[in-house]
């Protein structure tokens, strides 16, 4: 892990990034496609995965249980699944990587059994699992808790299809019964499921393998089981991740002259552009790209209140970088954070850049601007509020210095360098 820091030097709300800028692969697909090659009974390859810090994990957690994962080059890499392979988690890797509870659902549906630690992450709230737990029992299993592990075991080594109606919409949780059922016996029926792009894009991974998996895009569906998947060779794609390209767009809204983002999908993002556009930021929307024109002081930008949603609404995810953008709106906005609690507390550091922000509970907030922001010292907290941190040291007056940069590098690719090719005066130096 390294211990590196981001010093910036601020804009002082002068509007002259430009340029473009190229999304990666989205991490919180390419992590679950990671997870279902262990479905597969050949070769798996995979294009455009992002070479960041949450997916050296997870390929560290497919390593350490025997699964070949080698990289051909830069974002292309080879699984090769094991007729045999360790059913127990590395704790000391997957409590650094929330995403390793959907290598749960394949490892028991293929190999009958497995055990893992609960399952770390960003700290932004409870992250419970025990949607997860519901399910696998419904599914057939025993689940026992031992040394501090889940240990999980199904009868006579195979899952057997079940009805999952999910209290919550589970992003995780869906991919991991999704990928459950593909090897199941019967069917697995999954509702009130969540219809994040990144749920399609797993379901039709799996599909393309040879699943029989019904209802995508729905918030119902249904599983067939049967035997392994085959990749036949074909290489598969990574989509573009959405919430890289809308913290960029958020950027270029307040400190672009002009800026591009390339290679994304602006299907994926119409809550944000609408929000952007309702006030008042100027973009021009085209098939796999997004032109923003920042801002000119003088224009009124409105304020707007946001609820985060599951997808199509307001992603959570961009909640964060939305508020350093209403610090620099024309009066109050409310930011309610409805999927996690905890994740408003960055907003504190915020206000010791000068931002007015009022917590209302832990779930809202209510934002009162335009204020200037003033580069400080801080600490970044989670992957989504460390980029929001550097949003806010970009448009801020005086230098910032970013600690604890293993966070944001944990899902933006060479941000820094990316960055610095629009403009942008940062620098990574290591804490030592
Ligand atoms: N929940 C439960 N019980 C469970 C699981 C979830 O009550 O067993 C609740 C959560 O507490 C939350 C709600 O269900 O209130 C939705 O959480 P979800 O399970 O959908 O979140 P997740 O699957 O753990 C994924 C992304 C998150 C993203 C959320 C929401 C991955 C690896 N993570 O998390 O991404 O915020 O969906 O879209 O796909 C990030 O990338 O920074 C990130 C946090």
């Amino acid at each position: 892990m390294n211990k590196d820091k981001f010093l910036i030097k601020g804009l002082s709300g002068k509007r002259i990034l430009h340029g473009s800028v190229t999304v990666g692969g989205a991490k919180n697909a390419a992590l679950k496609l990671m997870a279902a090659t262990v479905l597969f009974k050949d070769k798996v390859t995979l294009k455009n995965i992002p070479e960041i810090e949450d997916i050296k994990r997870m390929a560290d957690l497919l390593k350490d249980m025997d699964i070949g994962v080698e990289k051909r080059a830069e974002h292309l890499y080879l699984f090769t699944p094991t007729v045999k392979c360790k059913t127990k988690f590395s704790p000391d890797i997957s409590k650094h990587i929330r995403a390793s509870i959907v290598l749960t659902g394949p490892v028991l549906a293929r190999f009958g059994k497995v055990s893992f630690p609960h399952p770390g992450g960003c700290v932004i709230g409870k992250r419970p699992i025990d949607l997860f737990l519901d399910g696998f029992k419904k599914m057939g299993a025993k689940v026992k808790i031992k040394n501090d592990s889940y240990v999980i075991e199904t009868e006579g080594g195979k899952l057997t299809g079940a009805t999952i109606f999910l209290r919550n919409q589970s992003v995780t949780a869906t991919e991991t019964f999704m990928m459950a059922g593909v090897l199941a016996r019967g069917e697995t029926v999954i509702k009130n499921a969540p219809i994040e792009p990144e749920v399609e894009h797993l379901a039709n991974f799996l599909i393309s393998g040879g699943a029989k998996i019904e209802g995508v895009g729905t918030t119902t569906i249904t599983i067939k089981g049967g035997p392994l998947l085959s990749a036949k060779g074909k290489t598969h794609t990574v989509m573009p991740d959405r919430i890289e390209a809308g913290s960029f767009l958020i950027l270029g809204a307040l400190a672009g002259r002009e800026l591009e983002i390339k290679k994304c999908n602006p299907e994926h993002l119409e809550a944000l552009t609408e929000t952007l556009s309702y006030s008042g930021v100027k973009m021009k929307i085209s098939k796999n790209s997004i032109k923003v024109f920042g801002v000119v002081p003088s224009i009124r930008l409105k304020p707007v209140d946001i609820k985060t949603h599951e997808y199509p609404g307001f992603p959570t995810d961009l909640q964060a970088p939305m508020t350093v953008f209403l610090t620099q709106v024309n009066g109050e906005s409310l930011v309610f954070e409805t999927i996690f609690e905890g994740r408003l507390n960055y907003s504190e550091s915020l206000v010791g850049m000068g931002a007015d922000i009022k917590m209302m509970d832990p779930h809202r907030i209510m934002i009162n601007g335009p204020s200037t922001l003033h580069g400080k010292v801080l600490e970044s907290p989670d992957l989504r509020a460390g980029l929001a941190f550097v949003i806010a040291a970009i448009i801020a007056k005086g230098g910032s210095v970013i600690h604890n940069v293993y966070n944001i590098d944990r899902g933006y690719e060479d941000i820094e360098k990316r960055l610095q090719s629009i403009g942008v005066d940062i620098v990574r130096m290591s804490e030592e």
